[in-house]
């Protein structure tokens, strides 16, 4: 018998809710988040703040420089929190504590092939602060988060078989190798992707906005700060979204975005070739290998 969609697709739907990036100089980090990103900071321990801010929320931890080691997704209710739980056991998929200080006892971890944690849990059981700043009232909601990895078939497998994530679209080299995959676990074209790369690290996060006017008030709130862009403006082939990047004080990059794709649970995967121009319809891009 064919699985059904929730026994395929037991994470579908779910979206991102927080994640923790770490640092050398985590106080340093969280002064730019909340005043580029328009967030309200708290410290919640000696060695973790909180930011939060208009749909957006990050944890920020000693550690690291540049690593994230979790990322958080809100499954919305307990009924299926219980049955995800139910269907990653039953896939033999360990599971383990939830390192997010946000959620709550009935939440949980996994670990995927390169050791980063995604944590599921309730995001109802969350006090949103207000944000803080020239920034708060911009609009970007913590949407995606981009690995790159050594390991980038076994990465794929994980999220897709394992965890039921659905394959957007992948991108492939002239000798037919994957060089990216873009992977949804709710109709928006991605809220995980994986490019291969020389080292596994974490590549970015984005904030989905709601229009170009948007990514305009952005560049001018980030000019105040005189955080330069990164990369772009540009639209990306997968996923059709505006965008441009900044960096962090320890080099991660942030996206702002808008006009992400939609994509039905059901629609098939597409595949792109490795050039420049699937990254950035309009010019050069990034590229992780
Ligand atoms: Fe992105």
């Amino acid at each position: 018998m064919a699985a059904t969609g929730a026994q395929a697709h037991p994470i579908w739907p779910a979206r991102v809710h927080h994640f923790r990036r770490d640092s050398a100089d985590p106080a340093r980090l969280a002064e730019f988040y909340a005043a580029a990103l328009g967030m309200a900071q708290r410290r919640l321990d000696r060695d973790q703040w909180l930011l939060t801010g208009r749909d957006r929320r990050l944890i920020i931890g000693a550690g690291p420089k540049g690593a994230l080691p979790y990322f958080a997704f809100d499954l919305g209710d307990g009924g299926r929190l219980a049955a995800l739980r139910r269907a990653l056991e039953l896939r033999q998929v360990p599971i383990l504590p939830s390192p997010s200080p946000l959620f709550d006892g009935r939440a949980f971890a996994v670990a995927d092939p390169d050791g980063r944690r995604i944590a599921f849990g309730l995001a109802d059981a969350v006090a949103d602060a207000p944000g803080d700043g020239p920034a708060h009232s911009l609009p970007g909601r913590l949407q995606h988060v981009v690995v790159a990895s050594t390991a980038l078939g076994a990465m794929v497998d994980f999220y897709e078989n394992a965890l039921g994530f659905v394959v957007s679209d992948r991108v492939r080299d002239d000798a037919g190798d994957v060089t990216a995959a873009f992977l949804r676990s709710d109709p928006e074209h991605h809220s995980f992707a994986v490019f291969r790369a020389p080292q596994s690290r974490p590549d970015h996060h984005s904030y989905e906005a709601t229009s170009w006017n948007d990514i305009r008030d952005w560049a001018d709130h980030l000019s105040t700060l005189r955080v330069p862009l990164w990369w772009g403006p540009g639209r990306h082939g997968p996923g059709n979204n505006l965008f441009f990047m900044i960096e962090d004080p320890d080099g991660h990059k942030v996206e702002l975005s808008a006009e992400l794709e939609i994509m039905p649970i059901d629609m098939a995967a597409r595949e792109w070739k490795h050039e420049q121009r699937t990254l950035n319809l309009w010019g050069s891009a990034w590229m992780r290998s």
